[in-house]
């Protein structure tokens, strides 16, 4: 038998809790005892140390390869059968025709890996009868932990945000591309967006906001199928095509418009003078609709 662990030195207990707050970041899953890399690479090696994961980085959401092609190719190919047997993901979005049965149908699928690593399905926060959507990457370790999107600090950010244009966080309506986290918030791959696009898609149509807000390059090249990074995006209202049960576009079209992410913001706080101004053009938007 083992003996006992002997109780660590402070000084090696604060090291060992950087060291772990690291690996976190670096997409390392910690499940003790074994500790295993993550399965899938992230697209980039680079990272910065901070307090938020680089994936929510204007430069990498700039480099990443658009998922429109992927998006199509996977869809020719019958995406959602890639991971698991059982429908795809386009067929239960397109099944579902309320918010409640998209949520369910959501919570059941099992064709994504991320939900094995995930501890909740992450589906929506905020009022369904809100004007304004807001959709982010991803949920990080906090959504992860409640269910809810945008409750971490990127979430609190978006928070005051709309706050600073009298816009109050219960009154808007906020959800992801993906419903699940992530392992150590590494960057999805282009494939985990393919397969949940579907999913967002039809939450969109369900919804059916007055305007989009899209979070992060991510978010706007998924939803928009744009190359552009989110530094030119950014800004520059969209036309966001609704799409179909089909998964092809409507021909109706929601205003969208591209910000940097929060997490970018967070990271970057001189870049929020553009956060600034993207909100005082969500406003006029909205004063002009009503
Ligand atoms: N939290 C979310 O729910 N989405 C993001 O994109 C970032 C933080």
């Amino acid at each position: 038998m083992n003996p006992p662990a002997a109780p660590l030195d402070p000084k090696h207990e604060k090291a060992l809790q950087a060291l772990i707050a690291w690996w976190d970041e670096a997409g390392i899953e910690l499940d003790a005892p074994v500790v295993r890399p993550r399965s899938a690479p992230a697209a980039s090696p680079s990272r910065s140390a901070g307090a938020e994961p680089a994936r929510h980085q204007a430069s990498r959401a700039t480099q990443s390869p658009a998922p429109a092609a992927t998006a199509a190719a996977a869809r020719a190919a019958g995406f959602g059968q890639t991971v698991q047997e059982g429908p795809s993901s386009l067929e239960l979005a397109a099944k579902a025709q309320t918010l409640d049965e998209l949520k369910s149908a959501i919570e059941a699928f099992e064709g994504c890996a991320l939900k094995r690593t995930a501890r909740n399905t992450v589906f929506a926060r905020g009022d369904r009868a809100a004007r304004v959507m807001v959709v982010g990457e991803a949920p990080g370790k906090e959504e992860d932990e409640s269910g809810e999107p945008f409750v971490g600090p990127a979430g609190h950010l978006v928070d005051r945000m709309l706050a600073s244009i009298g816009i109050e966080r219960d009154t808007v309506y906020m959800s992801n591309i993906l419903n699940w986290r992530p392992p150590g918030n590494r960057t999805p791959t282009q494939d985990e967006i393919a397969l949940c696009l579907p999913f967002i898609e039809r939450h969109v149509a369900l919804k059916a906001p007055d305007i989009l807000i899209l979070a992060g390059g991510l978010a706007a090249q998924a939803l928009l199928r744009e190359t552009t990074g989110i530094t030119r995006l950014r800004g520059r209202w969209q036309d966001y095509a609704i799409r179909g049960t089909d998964g092809e576009a409507s021909g109706k079209t929601i205003p969208a418009l591209p910000i940097f992410h929060p997490s970018y913001l967070l990271r970057r706080p001189p870049e929020k003078k553009s956060a600034w101004i993207d909100m005082l053009a969500l406003q006029s938007r909205l004063s002009l609709e009503d």
